[in-house]
């Protein structure tokens, strides 16, 4: 039977291929992100649903939820993808309004845009819902002295806490942690060639993941099979969290 799917960060990159999974497995999926014409062309290509809004803004979350209620009823999966490293700069040349224009940067966008859908839609998942966050390699080893990995680690004792509350539900919360991933957004244009080949290296595969890798991991987190998983945070890195 279809569910009803929803994918945050669904019009690029990861979230782009994980709502692509989920349409191609028959299921109803709804792409959310701020940008309405980035998210329609994605959401026209995968045959999913657009719904533009800004999930850092409890007005955008809140407004996701009635659309939601509105037109679904219900939601099965929730896939908290959006986010990224905005918090970039040089903290100590920059000073500390700068720095904490920075930290709550990466809290709006990494931290308020799983926490406000989740809690938007609690009363609107279905028995044995699926909840899967997209958190990153850098929540474990830090991303080089930013904001970025400890916001990304904020999410895990809240996935632990939220596993705890939905279980007499039959609800699974889970989390996937991704390495370097080609083919989004995420590094603006920023990552030099130097610098992919030093995190390919760290790899055991050799290669980047592709946003598919990561897809693949969510979809089957999603998935009936998986009912007994939960409170985990799986590593999608080609094992890079030991890489040298
Ligand atoms: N690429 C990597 O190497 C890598 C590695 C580890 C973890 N990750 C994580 O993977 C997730 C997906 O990122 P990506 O790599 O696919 O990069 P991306 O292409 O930049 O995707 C991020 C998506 O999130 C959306 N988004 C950002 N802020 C939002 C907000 N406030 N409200 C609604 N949507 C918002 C963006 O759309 P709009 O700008 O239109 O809102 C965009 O579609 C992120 O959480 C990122 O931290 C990425």
């Amino acid at each position: 039977m279809a569910r009803t799917v929803v994918v945050s960060g669904g019009g690029t990159g990861i979230g782009r291929a994980v709502a692509a999974r989920f349409a191609a497995g028959g299921d109803r999926v709804v792409v959310i992100g701020r940008r309405a014409d980035v998210l329609s062309r994605a959401a026209d290509g995968i045959g999913a649903t657009a719904l533009p809004a800004d999930l850092g803004d409890p007005a955008g979350a809140e407004r996701v939820r009635a659309e939601l209620a509105d037109r679904f009823g219900t939601v099965d999966v929730l896939v908290n993808n959006a986010g990224g490293n905005v918090g970039t700069g040089d903290g100590a040349a920059d000073g500390l309004t700068d720095t904490a224009r920075r930290w709550a940067g990466d809290f709006r966008a990494n931290v308020l845009t799983s926490v406000l859908p989740t809690e938007a839609l609690r009363d609107l998942f279905t028995p044995s819902a699926r909840i899967v966050f997209v958190s990153s390699i850098a929540a474990y080893r830090g991303s080089g002295g930013g904001s970025y990995g400890p916001m990304k680690a904020a999410l895990h004792p809240y996935i632990y806490d939220l596993a705890a509350d939905l279980g007499p539900r039959g609800i699974t919360v889970n989390a996937v942690a991704p390495g370097l991933i080609d083919g989004t957004e995420f590094f603006g244009g920023a990552l030099d060639d130097e610098r992919h080949a030093a995190l390919v290296a760290q790899t055991r595969t050799g290669r980047a993941g592709t946003p598919g890798d990561v897809a693949e991991a969510v979809h089957w987190l999603a998935s009936p099979g998986a009912g007994h998983v939960t409170a985990q945070i799986v590593q999608v890195n080609g094992g890079a969290e030991n890489g040298r």
